[in-house]
């Protein structure tokens, strides 16, 4: 279904689209801090970039949720996928979007340290009350999920660029409304 023969609107609107592209430079900014700390770790990059990781983490937890109430509220009003791939591709980048940062809250939570982000204390140290399984996923998944997120996110860009071609598939409008 392409958006010429339906009625659905020709754009996002402008909550969607601030969200989309603010939160696109939050993801740009923790994956930049990721890469620094995996490749150059401990270089100039890491130490300027790394210490902000977790306090942008917890920024985009706290959009990705205003952001999918906004997407299922106005589910009507947004306009129509152009094909299920692309549907299920954003779906994908929902669910990674919410799992990799609350993992990542709650491996942080579960370790009992505390944790202060912008100046405030989000969680208090609780070193007696430590959760091993919390720790255990975040250990697991956070970096992996995060990596395959990456992934996602460089097939989302490639794909929009590839549907450019043809004038009835270019999404960019959409999104730059
Ligand atoms: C959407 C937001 C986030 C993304 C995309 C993300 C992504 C990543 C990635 C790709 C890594 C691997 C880095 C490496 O291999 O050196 C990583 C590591 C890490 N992240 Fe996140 N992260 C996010 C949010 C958070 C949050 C909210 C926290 C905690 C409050 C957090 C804590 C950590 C920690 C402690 C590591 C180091 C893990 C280790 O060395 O095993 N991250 N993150
Ligand atoms: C240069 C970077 C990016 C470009 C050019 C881009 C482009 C677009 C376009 C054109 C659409 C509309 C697609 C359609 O209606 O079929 C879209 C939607 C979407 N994009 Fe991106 N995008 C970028 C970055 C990101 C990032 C970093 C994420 C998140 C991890 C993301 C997640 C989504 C999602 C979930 C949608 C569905 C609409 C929504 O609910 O916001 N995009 N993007």
């Amino acid at each position: 279904m392409t958006r010429e023969t339906t009625n659905t609107p020709q754009t996002y609107d402008s909550v969607s689209r601030i969200l989309h592209w603010g939160m696109a430079a939050g993801f740009a900014w923790v994956f930049s801090s990721a890469l620094a700390h995996k490749f150059f770790n401990e270089g100039a990059l890491d130490s300027f970039l790394w210490p902000t990781h977790k306090a942008a983490g917890l920024l985009l937890a706290a959009c990705v949720v205003i952001r999918l109430l906004w997407a299922v509220l106005n589910r009507s009003r947004r306009p129509a996928s152009v094909s299920l791939v692309a549907s299920l591709g954003h779906l994908a980048l929902y669910a990674l979007m919410v799992a990799v940062p609350f993992i990542g809250l709650l491996r942080q939570f579960g370790s009992g340290r505390a944790f202060e982000a912008f100046g405030v204390q989000i969680m208090a140290a609780t070193p007696d009350q430590t959760y091993g399984w919390m720790v255990d996923l975040g250990g697991n998944f956070h970096s992996l999920l995060g990596w395959v997120l990456l992934a996602l996110i460089v097939g989302h860009i490639v794909m929009t660029l590839l549907h450019r071609r043809d004038p009835s598939q270019d999404v960019l409008p959409r999104m730059l409304g």
